[in-house]
């Protein structure tokens, strides 16, 4: 059965944690949906790991259409989080709403996510009014990483925690549906999960919050241009692709693939006569 925002208000209410992964195409997801993934999240970590950027400030609405439809095709019950690029919601409500509805409409999502507490509370008013659900983002938003001056973990002075409590309760009234909190320290982002009543997805936040995402190629070891202290790698994907390619062009090198099993046959007396 396809999971809703239904599925993260029960969650929160019986304490099951949810799992919430990224993933940028078909393949991909439907492997992770077939996993019994709760959610799929379009990440513009589609930057860094698909697209080869050093941010994900580059990315565009474009971007996120084309991937997030090739995941919506693959997610039969995961529910599909595509996230508003940079600058698609930022200068205005208006270019939210319109922007977040391209992304339900061509990118066939279920919701969208976008960066930002108390700043962009009349954009998430408005989207979800528009009957979009929004997972709101805060603690260490990557899309504003010049303004950050590097990627820190999030909250550590009491100005700067009041200030992450504050926003998490700003991003629930304004009707989010879930808020990922990233880079934050585990006993502050415990203490957001305990006093907001919407699901807190941590990354890089301890094990107090309602569920948890990691980027896919991280935790599967396929992106090594840098890894969080918070990636566990669940699996050496990586390793194990690099070793496919060397033993394909081993065999190719060497004459041995394709061999007969691989091979489709003519018989003889039809390819002898055009000799
Ligand atoms: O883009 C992304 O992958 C994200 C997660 C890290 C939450 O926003
Ligand atoms: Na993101």
């Amino acid at each position: 059965m396809k999971k809703t925002v239904t599925t993260f208000a029960k969650a929160k209410a019986s304490g099951e944690k949810l799992t919430m992964l990224t993933a940028y195409d078909y393949s991909t997801a439907k492997l992770m949906d077939e996993a019994g993934v709760d959610s799929i999240l379009v990440g513009d970590s589609l930057g860094n790991v698909v697209l080869g950027y050093e941010d994900t400030v580059s990315v565009t609405m474009e971007d996120m259409i084309h991937h997030g439809a090739a995941v919506a095709r693959g997610a039969k019950e995961a529910l599909v989080v595509i996230d508003m690029p940079f600058m698609s919601y930022q200068t205005s409500v208006y270019d939210a709403v319109v922007n977040a509805g391209r992304l339900m409409k061509e990118g066939r999502a279920n919701a969208v996510k976008l960066e930002g507490g108390v700043e962009v509370a009349p954009q998430i008013k408005a989207i979800t009014q528009a009957g979009i659900p929004v997972c709101a983002h805060i603690g260490l938003t990557p899309q504003s990483i010049n303004a950050f001056g590097g990627f820190k973990v999030q909250g550590k002075t009491e100005a700067a925690a009041q200030k992450l409590i504050d926003d998490a309760l700003v991003v629930q009234d304004a009707g989010a549906f879930a808020v990922v909190l990233e880079c934050v320290p585990e006993k502050l982002a415990t203490l957001v999960t305990e006093k907001l009543d919407i699901p807190t997805i941590g990354i890089g936040a301890g094990n107090g919050c309602d569920g948890q995402v990691l980027v896919y190629a991280d935790m599967l070891g396929m992106f090594s241009d840098f890894t969080p202290k918070f990636v566990k790698r669940f699996a050496e994907t990586g390793a194990m692709m690099k070793q496919g390619f060397e033993q394909y062009i081993k065999e190719v090198k060497e004459g041995t693939y394709p061999s007969a099993e691989h091979t489709y046959a003519i018989a003889d007396d039809v390819i002898e006569k055009l000799y």
